[in-house]
C-alpha cells in the first residue's frame, strides 16, 4: 500500500491542497464531484498555451504539426489506458454526459423503435437517464429500470428478468456517485450479451479507481469525464467498438469531420475524426494524457488498495457518531460515503463542514431517482482520492461532532 511518506510527496504534487479556507488546512473530500489537478497536469496545459498554441489536423506550419501530434498522442495514452484495439476507437468528447448523449442522439436513434425498450439500473447518474428518456419518449420506446436493494446493489436477478427480445440497449454504471456502488460489471455484460444487446458502462466514477480493460470487458461502449481523472474540466472521451462506430452516423457535424463538402454531398472523415466536428479542447486531451501518464506512475492498483482503506477508515469512524447513518452499504464499493446526520439538512451540514475547512457535496448527486429509492431528499457526501489522508478523515469527524452539538 502506499506509505505515509509516499502520500506526502503526492500531496506535493498538488498546489490546491496547500490552500487554507478560513484559515484552515482545506480538507477536499469532494473527489466524486471533480478531482484537483496535479501540478504536471496544470503544467502542461499551460506549456501548451505558452509553447505551442495552434489549432490541428489544419496547419503546415511547425506548431500546428507539434498540436497534432501532441493531440493524438494523447489519443493513443487513453487507447492502452482502457486498452482499446484500435485508436480509431477513442472519441474525444467533453465528457460522460456528452458521450451519453451521442451515443443516443446516433447509435439509439438507429436501433430504438416503437414499442422497443431501453434498460438502464436505479443507480444511474442522471446523465445516464435523460438522454435515455428523451429518445425513448421521441420514439414511443420504454425505459425500463432495474431495481437496486436496500443496500444499494443492482439486483441481478431483476435484470436477467427484465430483458426481454424489446430490449434494444442496455446502459449501466460502473460506480454509483451518490452510493459508491460498485457493479459487477462483467457479470452484468455478460448477461446482457448473451442476449446479443450492446450494452454502455458509465465509466464516470470508475476510471479513477479501477483498471479497465474494455476487451477484456467486451463492452460495446464506455465512457468517462477526464476532470474526475485528474485532468482538466471540459474534456472526456468515448470508447466505442470500431464496427459499432462505423455503423453510426456522425453526431455532430462542421468541420474535422468531414472529408469533402460540396453543396450536393458531404463525405464524412474516417474514425475516430467522424465523431470529432469543430476545433477539439486541445488543451484538455493534452491535459488528460498528462493526468493518466501521472496515474499509471503512482500505479492504478496501489490507488485502489489506498483508497479501499481509506473508505474502511471513514466507514469505521463515521459509524462511531451513532446519530449518523450510512446511505449505500453495497458489498463492492469505492471510496465515497454518503450518509444523513439525525433530521440535519445535508445543506446546513455542508455548510458547517466548511468553515471547518472540509469540502463535502451536499444534495441529491444528480441522482434524484436513488434519494427517491431512500425516501431522502438528500445526502451529505464524503468522497475520497489517494491524496486524502486519516488525519483528513478525523478532522471531518470531529466537525460533524460540532455540528451535532450545534443542531442539538
Ligand atoms: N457527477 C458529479 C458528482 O457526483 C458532479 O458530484
Amino acid at each position: 500500500m502506499l506509505s505515509p511518506q509516499q502520500i506526502k510527496e503526492i500531496r506535493n504534487d498538488f498546489p490546491i491542497l496547500k490552500t487554507k479556507i478560513y484559515g484552515k488546512p482545506f480538507v477536499y473530500l469532494d473527489n466524486a464531484a471533480t478531482t484537483q489537478k496535479p501540478k504536471c497536469v496544470i503544467d502542461e496545459v499551460s506549456n501548451f498555451y505558452a509553447n505551442y498554441n495552434s489549432n490541428i489536423h489544419r496547419g503546415v506550419h511547425f506548431l500546428s504539426q507539434r498540436a497534432t501530434a501532441k493531440y493524438e498522442e494523447a489519443r493513443g495514452i487513453v487507447q492502452k489506458f482502457i486498452n482499446a484495439k484500435s485508436f480509431e476507437e477513442v472519441i474525444f468528447t467533453r465528457g460522460a454526459t456528452e458521450s451519453i448523449n451521442l451515443i443516443a442522439a446516433t447509435f439509439g436513434d438507429m436501433r430504438v423503435k416503437e414499442g422497443d425498450e431501453v434498460l438502464i439500473s436505479h443507480l444511474e447518474h442522471h446523465a445516464n437517464i435523460v438522454p435515455w428518456q428523451i429518445l425513448c419518449s421521441r420514439k414511443k420506446a420504454k425505459l425500463v429500470v432495474v431495481p437496486i436493494d436496500n443496500n444499494g446493489d443492482v439486483k441481478l436477478e431483476e435484470l436477467v428478468k427484465l430483458i426481454s427480445d424489446r430490449t434494444k440497449i442496455v446502459s449501466i454504471t460502473h460506480i454509483s456517485n451518490s452510493l459508491g456502488t460498485i457493479n459487477p460489471i462483467k457479470q452484468i455484460i455478460d448477461i446482457v450479451h448473451k442476449h446479443n444487446i450492446p450494452i454502455i458502462i458509465d465509466a464516470a466514477q470508475s476510471v479513477q479507481h479501477l483498471k479497465i480493460d474494455v476487451q477484456e470487458l467486451d463492452c460495446d461502449f464506455l465512457v468517462a469525464s477526464g476532470h474526475k481523472l485528474y485532468a482538466p474540466t471540459g474534456i472526456g472521451f468515448m470508447y466505442a467498438k470500431k464496427s459499432l462506430l462505423d455503423s453510426m452516423p456522425p453526431y455532430q457535424t462542421g468541420g474535422d469531420m468531414i472529408l469533402s463538402v460540396a453543396f450536393t454531398k458531404t463525405i464524412f472523415n474516417d474514425l475516430p475524426y467522424k465523431f470529432e466536428a469543430g476545433t477539439p479542447d486541445i488543451a484538455g486531451a493534452i491535459g488528460i494524457g498528462k493526468a493518466i501518464n501521472y496515474i499509471q506512475d503512482i500505479g492504478l492498483d496501489e490507488i485502489y488498495e489506498y483508497e479501499k482503506h481509506l473508505l474502511e477508515y471513514a466507514t469505521e469512524s463515521l459509524k462511531k457518531i451513532k446519530q449518523l447513518k450510512i446511505v449505500g452499504t453495497a458489498k463492492e464499493k469505492a471510496s465515497v460515503i454518503s450518509f444523513i446526520l439525525n433530521s440535519i439538512h445535508p445543506h446546513d451540514i455542508g455548510t458547517m463542514l466548511d468553515m471547518e475547512g472540509v469540502a463535502v457535496r451536499t444534495g441529491h448527486h444528480c441522482s434524484e431517482p436513488i434519494m427517491r429509492r431512500f425516501s431522502i431528499d438528500a445526502t451529505t457526501r464524503a468522497s475520497f482520492a489517494f491524496y486524502n489522508t486519516e488525519e483528513e478523515i478525523d478532522v471531518l469527524n470531529k466537525a460533524l461532532y460540532k455540528v451535532l452539538k450545534l443542531f442539538a
